[in-house]
């Protein structure tokens, strides 16, 4: 299968990676400039016996290659406008997190105050959210109908295999899911919003790709909401499903090693990607003594798209739908937080 990465000097160079080990052909890039072109052929070069072809225009790269998949990997302002040019060049899209999210440019913060009746209704109101998660459905329903499959890279869900065999290990069968809990930090912040509101943009669709996963039925109950956002962090606690969430992004430059968990029913694992022996990137999933050891998270989830390609049937681990109401809970947790500090 050909591929064509949209964005190959961040992430993009590891999709790139992932999808050329998984047995694609990684046929062309597209890029900014021709320097960033240049570097970001060099750092796939370093990555892999890279010969495809860069472009400084993903239309002209659409319009000049014949591509099965395209994966996204640009900043999530420009997702919407590549996704619909992918799905409408034929491709299948795999789309970094988050989904879809306004220039942080153009979107005005603080957010406006929400009435008592707004915080209870389950709108989004804020309209560039609002037209932000109409862009995502759009998205969707253009792979629906074009039959193609779209899958968003928010890879933890691809860690709860191993998840559920170390809390089944330990607590007998995962049924009732009474609290989800995350904890992620970061070093930095992608994207032009380094402080406030910025982790939670950036970082909210792993921790709510995981509530959506553990609670299929679930939805949100918009009154619970409690989101309190600092300089450095937001801490997001609301009720969805059967569940009580609360999830803790902190942007923490400092830390020699960012500190991830996560858990539901307070069975919470620490998480890291390390490097094995070999130099190859593994996920570690750590509880108490207990260390399960799989392959990377990113590594995982590209493989799932790739399988639901294949063989015509089953679904990436975060497919449209759930990335639809993915980018709907970030800007409806969002827009109901406050700034303090
Ligand atoms: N899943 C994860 O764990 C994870 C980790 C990191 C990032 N991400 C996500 O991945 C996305 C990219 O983040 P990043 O940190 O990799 O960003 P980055 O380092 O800033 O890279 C952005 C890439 O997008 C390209 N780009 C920007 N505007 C473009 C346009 N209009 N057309 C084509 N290409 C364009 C850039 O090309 P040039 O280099 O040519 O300018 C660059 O290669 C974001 O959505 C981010 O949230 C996910």
């Amino acid at each position: 299968m050909n591929v064509a990465i949209i964005g190959a000097r961040g992430i993009g160079k590891h999709h790139a990676k992932w999808f050329h080990l998984e047995g694609c052909h990684v046929a062309a890039f597209a890029g900014t400039s021709p320097e960033t072109c240049q570097q970001a052929e060099a750092a796939l070069r370093g990555l892999f016996d890279f010969q495809g072809r860069s472009y400084t225009d993903y239309r002209r790269m659409l319009d000049a290659e014949t591509l099965d998949i395209v994966s996204i990997c640009s900043p999530p302002d420009c997702h919407h406008a590549q996704a619909v040019a992918a799905l409408q060049a034929g491709a299948h899209v795999y789309c970094e997190k988050p989904f879809i999210w306004p220039s942080f440019d153009a979107l005005s913060y603080p957010l406006p105050s929400l009435s008592v009746a707004d915080r209870a209704s389950a709108t989004v109101h804020h309209p560039m959210l609002r037209r932000t998660v109409d862009e995502a459905r759009e998205v969707v329903s253009l792979a629906e109908r074009r039959q193609r499959v779209f899958g968003l890279n928010a890879q933890y869900v691809a860690a709860h295999a191993s998840y559920q065999a170390m809390y089944e290990a330990a607590r007998g069968p995962l049924r009732d899911i009474d609290t989800v809990y995350f904890l992620l930090e970061s070093k930095g912040i992608s994207g032009r919003m380094s402080s406030y509101e910025g982790i939670f943009i950036d970082m909210a669709s792993h921790a709510l790709s995981q509530v959506i996963a553990w609670l299929p039925d679930g939805t949100l109950d918009p009154e619970s909401v409690e989101c309190r956002i600092t300089q450095n962090e937001t801490v997001a606690r609301f009720r969805y499903g059967t569940a009580t969430v609360e999830t803790v992004l902190r942007k923490n430059p400092a830390a020699q090693r960012p500190r991830r968990q996560f858990g539901t029913n307070q069975f919470i694992v620490e998480y890291e990607a390390r490097a094995d022996e070999q130099g190859v990137f593994r996920a570690v999933l750590r509880h108490g003594d207990q260390t399960v050891t799989s392959e990377d998270l990113v590594q995982l989830s590209v493989r799932r798209f790739l399988d639901v390609i294949r063989r015509g049937e089953g679904r990436p681990f975060v497919d449209g739908r759930d990335a639809v109401t993915n980018i709907e809970l970030e800007a409806l947790i969002v827009e109901r937080g406050r700034r303090e500090g």
